[in-house]
């Protein structure tokens, strides 16, 4: 079994199979100590955490991660405080770095006797005259090779070589542009608020995401093609703190930038899953905006569903698994890429514009859609298991 990609979607494929005693080898493009660098999701679902604890995976996070269950919206209307632990179905999210969690993945794989080859890229997956999986590689040194497998996961991202392989026509992919860029920055600076902050503004849209202790991510929507380092620190803390209403509800802490980028909020799904041998999961099957942090909790999910399926085949003999696997996940797939849409369009008025009507009729929309999930019981349950759920 090959698995390309060692985010992760990649490692919990891999230690799942591996557990259950089905060689594989995962080929990651990047080096480890950039694969354990990488700091992106850290909010985790409740059924990520069941799913990491059913396989023992969940150590590190029982041991680091913080319990999360609040969030506060701001806008000219004031503020509320949803406590949606206490909403929905009771969930809450439990705050780990990514980073962190790829790091105890990664250990407990090789623990297993699993292999990872850093610094080898995929640059094909499917023989072109066969389509039967073989995967050709490039090392650090440029030198090609090539790996034969039974399946290949693709779990190498938006940009790797399993969505590049696929033959023209074979799949299908959706994509939509919601016309909204984010400047997203991480800080060495603590928390500002006990909660996951929502600001609506007419300036944009800004938020706030406590990491740790010591660093916390910010986001502020920002004009398309706007440059990561157009803005100087003093100019990013002045609009954040402006976004946030510091001068009514306080100051926020401010630090030094560690890290900016700017991101266009795009979804695309990938239509089937499944090419022959070949399976995507994670970014490479879908890309969620980061609006409500599907992202990694989804590809959590799906490489359980596709450890599982195949499982049953290479051990029972039974392929029914397979043959759902994509039909399953895009149906969570779906469900997570309507509510990041909803979040999308009450958080932010899109720079580009929106279809139809004015921008007033549309901010009156965002004002009337914050002030029902304000007031309203079943609106507060309806977003608690949405925001919380995968
Ligand atoms: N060959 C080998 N490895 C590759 C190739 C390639 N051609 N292209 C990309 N990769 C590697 C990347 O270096 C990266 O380590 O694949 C990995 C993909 O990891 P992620 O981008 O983290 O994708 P995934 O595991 O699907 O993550 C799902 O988690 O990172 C969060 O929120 C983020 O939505 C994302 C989610």
């Amino acid at each position: 079994m090959v698995v390309l990609g060692a985010g992760p979607a990649g490692l919990v494929v891999g230690n799942l199979l591996q557990a259950r005693g089905i060689d594989c080898v995962v080929l990651e493009r990047a080096g480890r100590a950039q694969v354990q660098a990488r700091a992106r999701a850290g909010f985790l679902a409740a059924n990520t955490v069941r799913i990491l604890e059913r396989h023992g995976l969940d150590e590190g996070l029982r041991l680091r991660g913080r319990g999360h269950s609040t969030c506060e919206f701001r806008s000219a209307d004031g503020r509320f405080r949803l406590d949606y632990g206490g909403l929905g179905r009771g969930e809450r999210h439990t705050v780990y770095p990514q980073q962190e969690l790829v790091s105890d993945l990664l250990a407990r794989f090789l623990g297993l006797g699993g292999r990872v080859d850093f610094g080898v890229e995929a640059v094909a997956v499917l023989d072109a005259d066969t389509g039967q999986p073989s995967v050709t590689v490039r090392d650090a040194d440029g030198r090609p090779r090539r790996w034969h497998a039974r399946y290949v996961a693709g779990c190498d991202g938006r940009h790797g070589a399993a969505r590049r392989s696929l033959p023209v026509g074979s799949v299908r992919r959706h994509h939509l542009d919601h016309g909204v860029s984010w400047l997203g920055l991480l800080a060495e600076a603590p928390p500002s608020l006990d909660a996951v902050g929502y600001a609506v503004h007419e300036r944009g849209f800004a938020g706030h995401m406590a990491r740790t202790s010591e660093v916390t991510r910010y986001y502020v929507q920002c004009e398309r093609g706007t440059p990561a380092g157009a803005w100087s620190e003093e100019r990013v803390w002045e609009e954040l703190e402006l976004r946030m209403w510091a001068d009514k509800y306080g100051p926020l802490h401010r630090g030094r930038l560690l890290q900016r980028a700017v991101v266009d909020l795009e979804s695309d799904v990938l239509e089937p899953l499944r090419h022959g041998s070949l399976f995507l999961v994670g970014d490479a099957a879908a890309l969620v905006s980061p609006s409500a942090a599907k992202g990694a909790n989804l590809a959590v999910l799906e490489a359980e569903i596709l450890a599982d399926a195949l499982v049953d085949d290479l051990v029972h003999g039974d392929s029914k698994g397979l043959d759902a696997y994509s039909t399953r996940c895009l149906a969570h797939i779906w469900r997570a890429q309507e509510f990041s849409h909803w979040m999308i369009r009450l958080l932010h008025r899109p720079s580009s514009g929106e279809a139809g009507g004015s921008a007033a009729f549309h901010d009156s929309l965002r004002r009337a859609r914050l002030s029902s999930l304000r007031t309203s019981r079943s609106q507060q349950d309806w977003f608690a298991e949405q925001y919380v759920g995968v």
